[in-house]
C-alpha cells in the first residue's frame, strides 16, 4: 500500500517535473520599505506544446487583483509600477524589480506573459502579496539568547531581508567584539538577506553585556534612511574569582576577615580554619551577603582561636565552573610569645649599641691618625728654603712625603 502510494507520488513528481505545465514560482509575500524598491524572484513553465512560442516578442505583464496592468516589461517607464524587467522569458526566469515602492502598491498581484502569437497566459493560481511597511523589519539575531562558558568561541549572526537588491542594509554590530564576515543569501522562495556573523571569545568581562546589531536601509531617492537594532545580552559563565578586596582586620581581640567571590553561576563560599570547614556557631560568627547576581561576600569572626601559633584560614570558593581559594594568614600572639619577643628586641638592641659604640672607637683612631701626618707635612714643606720651584718642591715632597711620622718610629 505504501509503496504503491509512493510510486504514485513519483509518477505525480516526475510528471510535474517532465511534462510542461503552466505554473510560476514566486514567493508568497515579500515585505518591502516604503520607497525603496523590490526585486521579485519568479519563474515559470508552460505546457509542452507552447514551448515554441516562448520568443523575443513575449512580454512580461504584472497585474494586480483587479485584473489591472501594473507592470509591463517592453514599457517598464511608462506603467503604474516603475521598474525594471531583469529576467529572460526565454529562459522562463520572470524576475522582475518594481521601484519606489509606497503604502496604495501594497496588493496581491500575478503574473501574465503575453506574446505576438498564441501564447498569453495569465498565471493567478500563485499570488505575490507585497507589503509595504514604513519601517524596516528588525534584524534577527541567532542564537536570540547567549549562555557561553568564559572562554569559549562564539558566534552570533545578524540576519536582515534585503528586498532591494541595489540598496541591500548594512549591517554594524556594537559594541564590535570581534570578527566579522559578511555575506549575502537566499531564502527558499528566492528572496535575499544579508547575513553578518559575530566572531568573539566569551569573556566574564562581556558578563551582562549588550550586543547588538543595526540595520540600515539606504532608500532608492537617497534621502532618507531607516535603522533598527536587535539587542542581545550575553550571560557567560566562568569559574568563581577571589577578588583582591578580601582581606582581615584585627579589632578588640577579634579577627573580621572578608572573602568576595564572583562567578557565575552565583558561586558559594566556605571557610576552613586548619583544615576543617567552619561554619556558624559560638565560637565563629560568620554572615553571608549576595553582592549581586554574580558576586558573594562572606565575613567571619574568628574571636577565640583554638592553641597557639598560625591558624591557617581559607576561603573556598566554587560553582559549576570551578574552585578558587584564597589563604588568609591570621597571626595570634599568645602573652608568652609577647615576653619572648620582647626579650628578644632588647637583645638585639643591645648588640646594635654595642656594634655603634666599636665603630665609633675605630673611626676616631683613624680621623686622629690622618690629622697628624697632614700637620707634618705642611711644617716640612714651609721650612725647605725660598724659591719653590717644580723640581725642587717635587723632589723635597717626596722626601717629605716618605718621611715616617714619629709615632711610627
Ligand atoms: C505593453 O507595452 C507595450 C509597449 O509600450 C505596448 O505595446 C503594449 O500594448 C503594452 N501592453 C499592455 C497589456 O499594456
Ligand atoms: C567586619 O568588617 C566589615 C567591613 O570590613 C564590617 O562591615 C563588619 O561590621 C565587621 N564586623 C565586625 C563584627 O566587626
Ligand atoms: C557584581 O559585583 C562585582 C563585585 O562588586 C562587580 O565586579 C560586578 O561588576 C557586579 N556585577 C554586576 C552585574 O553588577
Amino acid at each position: 500500500m505504501a509503496a504503491a502510494l509512493d510510486l504514485l507520488l513519483i509518477g505525480w513528481l516526475l510528471q510535474s517535473a517532465l511534462c510542461g505545465q503552466f505554473e510560476v514560482t514566486v514567493p508568497q509575500t515579500i515585505e518591502v520599505l516604503r520607497g525603496s524598491c523590490v526585486t521579485i524572484p519568479c519563474s515559470f513553465d508552460v505546457e509542452n506544446k507552447y514551448e515554441s512560442n516562448l520568443d523575443n516578442t513575449c512580454k512580461a505583464l504584472w497585474k494586480n487583483d483587479q485584473d489591472t496592468v501594473v507592470f509591463n516589461s517592453s514599457a517598464p517607464q511608462q506603467t503604474t509600477i516603475k521598474g525594471a524587467f531583469t529576467g529572460n522569458l526565454t529562459k522562463k526566469d520572470c524576475t522582475t524589480t518594481l521601484n519606489n515602492m509606497q503604502p496604495e502598491h501594497s496588493k496581491k498581484y500575478f503574473l501574465r506573459v503575453q506574446c505576438n502569437n498564441v501564447l498569453r497566459h495569465n498565471f493567478p493560481d500563485q499570488k505575490l502579496e507585497i507589503s509595504v511597511k514604513d519601517g524596516p523589519p528588525r534584524p534577527t539575531l541567532t542564537p536570540s539568547t547567549l549562555k557561553v562558558k568564559e572562554g569559549t568561541s562564539v558566534n552570533v549572526t545578524c540576519s536582515a531581508p534585503a528586498p532591494c537588491l541595489s540598496h541591500p542594509p548594512t549591517l554594524t554590530w556594537t559594541p564590535s567584539l570581534g570578527d566579522i564576515h559578511e555575506t549575502l543569501q537566499e531564502n527558499q522562495d528566492k528572496t535575499k538577506f544579508k547575513t553578518s556573523v559575530l566572531t568573539f571569545t566569551a569573556s566574564h568581562l562581556r558578563h551582562r553585556q549588550e550586543i547588538s546589531c543595526t540595520a540600515v536601509y539606504n532608500k532608492q531617492d537617497g534621502s532618507t534612511e531607516s535603522s533598527v537594532t536587535t539587542r542581545l545580552t550575553a550571560d557567560i559563565l566562568f569559574a568563581p574569582q577571589i577578588l583582591p578586596s578580601s582581606d582581615c582586620t584585627k579589632s578588640a581581640g577579634q579577627f573580621n576577615c572578608s572573602c568576595e567571590s564572583v562567578g557565575k553561576p552565583s558561586p558559594t563560599l566556605q571557610w576552613y580554619l586548619d583544615g576543617f570547614p567552619v561554619n556558624n556557631s559560638d565560637k565563629f560568627a560568620i554572615s553571608n551577603e549576595t553582592v549581586n547576581e554574580t558576586s558573594l561576600r562572606s565575613f567571619i569572626i574568628v574571636s577565640d582561636p583554638q592553641g597557639r601559633g598560625v591558624p591557617t584560614l581559607l576561603c573556598h570558593s566554587s560553582n559549576s565552573l570551578g574552585s578558587a581559594t584564597q589563604r588568609f594568614y591570621v597571626y595570634i600572639l599568645q602573652p608568652y610569645d609577647l615576653v619572648t619577643l620582647a626579650v628578644f628586641i632588647t637583645i638585639v638592641v643591645i648588640l646594635l649599641v654595642v656594634v655603634c659604640a666599636l665603630l665609633l672607637v675605630i673611626r676616631a683612631q683613624k680621623t686622629r691618625h690622618y690629622l697628624l701626618k697632614s700637620t707634618l707635612a705642611v711644617n716640612q714643606h714651609v721650612t725647605s728654603g725660598e724659591g719653590i720651584e717644580g723640581p725642587k718642591a717635587t723632589e723635597e715632597d717626596i722626601y717629605v712625603n716618605t718621611v715616617e711620622p714619629w709615632f711610627l718610629k
